[in-house]
């Protein structure tokens, strides 16, 4: 089987997928999968990069796509392949066909459903969820909407859009209702967006306009957030085999250690400020429940192939868990650190098997 593995893009997200896609390259048996590695670079310019590309963070270096062969990426006419055409050697010069796409890319023209339309519109088939799925899960508007709507808690928040002008960034966006309704901290984050890009953490309303200006840059529709207290736990989820239901991995949980406020991007990926506990240390009703509500949302929001569903696990005023989903990614980190690939490793399910899975899901 020939796979196609699409990693770096357009997004701020780019060098968290280059640092995905190497461990889901390594994971791929090669007795059985046939990998092309295709790279995007930043510009949104297609490559096959050079062999020699960095696909992990060295001394604290991001990795990111910068040469290689330029290439385009078109359906095969019959719908049976994908070629991968090198325009320097002229129309039709096509290098590779590939049986299937396994799109590791984060964030905006990756994990939003743009590359999903292009793959559907090629009839080619690629691994993960499609585009509905993938657009409504990379907002945090209306994620929040549809699993409200199929009754999974949300945490309090505002919506603030663009109103065609700085309206919204103006200091009294959020009216004093409206505040004293979410209180401090709030989250000020980039409506889709991921890995903490453009999140601020608000202790003292003197920093909200930077704050919605910071998230603004990255996305013109910016959700404040009500801070919900609690431990944040992680669950897999995957397509069930042979089209039963989905499946959910054991939980895990980070756990900040002292000194870090927030679970941001140098937290996550830089800075030695976390702790991972693979499985996380609850009780067998927490762990059904966290199960349950992720294999819910995940058909909540019509996924398909994978997902992480993210929670806030807290208390109620009786003393009685409160569960609140935090977000849903379509196409979770695949880094060495990342929640996915451990979070199964630890129920049963070792790298290689997880990615077998979710190419044979692709191609079911
Ligand atoms: N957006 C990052 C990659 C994650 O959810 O893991
Ligand atoms: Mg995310």
């Amino acid at each position: 089987v020939r796979v196609a593995v699409v990693f770096g893009g357009r997004s701020a997200e780019h060098a968290i997928s280059c640092v995905s896609a190497g461990s889901v390259i390594a994971a791929l048996d090669p007795e059985r999968y046939e990998v092309v590695p295709v790279g995007i670079a930043r510009d949104g310019r297609w490559v096959l990069p050079d062999p020699a590309q960095r696909l992990a963070i060295t001394d604290g270096q991001l990795p990111e796509v910068t040469g290689g062969t330029a290439v385009s990426l078109v359906g095969d006419p019959a719908g049976r392949g994908l070629a991968v055409l090198e325009p320097a050697r002229g129309i039709g010069a096509a290098l590779t066909e590939v049986d299937v796409v396994f799109p590791v890319l984060h964030g905006a023209y990756g994990e939003d459903g743009t590359i999903q339309g292009l793959l559907e519109m090629s009839g080619l088939p690629y691994v993960g969820s499609g585009v509905f799925a993938s657009a409504a899960s990379m907002d945090k508007e209306f994620t929040k909407k549809l699993l409200a709507s199929a009754g999974l808690p949300q945490g309090d928040h505002v919506v603030l859009r663009d109103a065609g002008g700085a309206l919204w960034a103006h200091p009294d966006a959020l009216s004093a209702d409206d505040r004293e309704r979410l209180g401090l901290p709030v989250f000020v984050k980039p409506s889709r967006a991921g890995s903490s890009i453009g999140i601020t953490r608000v202790t003292d309303w003197a920093q909200f306009p930077e704050a919605v200006a910071t998230a603004a840059a990255v996305d013109g529709k910016v959700v404040v957030e009500a801070s919900v207290p609690g431990r944040e736990v992680e669950c897999g989820v995957l397509a069930g085999r042979d089209g039963g239901a989905p499946e959910a991995s054991l939980p895990a949980e980070i756990r900040l250690k002292p000194g870090t406020d927030w679970y941001d991007f140098d937290a996550k990926y830089l800075e030695d400020a976390v702790e991972f506990d693979v499985p996380a240390d609850l009780t067998p009703e927490q762990t059904r429940a966290v199960q349950e509500a992720s294999c819910r949302a995940y058909l909540a929001m019509d996924c398909e192939g994978l997902a992480r569903v993210d929670f806030f696990l807290g208390t109620g005023p009786d003393g009685e868990d409160r569960l609140v989903v935090n977000e849903v990614n379509t196409m979770p980190g695949f880094t060495p650190i990342s929640m996915f690939p451990r979070m199964w490793a630890a129920s049963g399910v070792p790298y290689p098997e997880l990615v077998d899975r979710l190419v044979a899901s692709a191609l079911a």
